[in-house]
């Protein structure tokens, strides 16, 4: 034996690895067998045939990972923006890009046609750094302490949105706006706050009860977010 694992008496959880050695390549052997039993888990692409869980998705067993796992094409063309925001928000989350499971990052794409806007809302699960590519976009969020931080972005303008505040972005420019975000999340979540608030059934009562707002005000949101009640 050339390896020999020892118990240490003032920290019995971390045991010790002695090593003797004896010849450097009778050393070098067993230190390449070990290797093999300790081999590093380079990824962990996301195997979608089953759930979701709070850590990410199981991974896909390595032999069945091919390139194009570690590809995603999609953030070239611009989303489809005719709708009530006017924006269109394209993920590469892991849900999107499997192989962004377990590693922390993931990008979307934003298009803003003129007055669009990417209303109140918040990412749970990561912070977002915001980069313009075209346009003038007019960004902000609110802490906790509900100080506001807004600016006006142009191309080239990045602004740090940090984890769970609510922020959004507005096109204030006379031009379309296209700017990518990158997030500290494979799945950062997205949660709009007046779908929140009025694109549900909660009902009306309860909504004026817990948000001020008068009934008239919020059943017209509901129509037009699709709320009922
Ligand atoms: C964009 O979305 C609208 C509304 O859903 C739809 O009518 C239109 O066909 C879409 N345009 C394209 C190019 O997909």
């Amino acid at each position: 034996m050339y390896i020999l694992v020892a118990a240490d008496h003032h920290h019995q959880a971390h045991p010790r690895i002695l090593v003797r050695m004896k010849s450097p390549i009778i050393f070098i052997f067993s230190l390449l067998l070990s290797s093999c039993y300790a081999a590093v888990q380079d990824f962990c692409v996301a195997d979608f045939t089953a759930p979701e869980s709070p850590t990410g998705y199981a991974c896909k067993k390595p032999a069945t990972v091919t390139v194009d796992d570690f590809v995603f094409s999609g953030l070239g063309i611009a989303g489809n923006t005719s709708n009530l925001i006017k924006a269109a928000v394209t993920p590469a989350f892991a849900a999107q890009f499997p192989a962004l499971n377990g590693l922390g990052i993931s990008l979307v794409r934003l298009d803003l046609a003129l007055d669009g806007v990417v209303p109140f809302h918040t990412h749970p699960g990561g912070s977002e750094v915001l980069i313009v590519e075209k346009g003038t976009i007019c960004a902000g969020f609110v802490s906790s302490a509900n100080t506001v931080y807004f600016q006006t972005l142009e191309k080239g303008d990045i602004m740090v949105f940090p984890q769970g505040l609510l922020h959004f972005q507005f096109n204030s420019g006379r031009i379309l706006a296209e700017a990518y975000a990158s997030f500290s999340s494979a799945s950062p979540g997205l949660q709009i706050l007046d779908y929140a608030l009025f694109g549900n059934d909660l009902p009306t009562e309860l909504v004026a009860a817990t948000t001020f707002l008068d009934t008239a005000q919020i059943k017209k949101l509901k129509g037009i977010l699709g709320g009922t009640g």
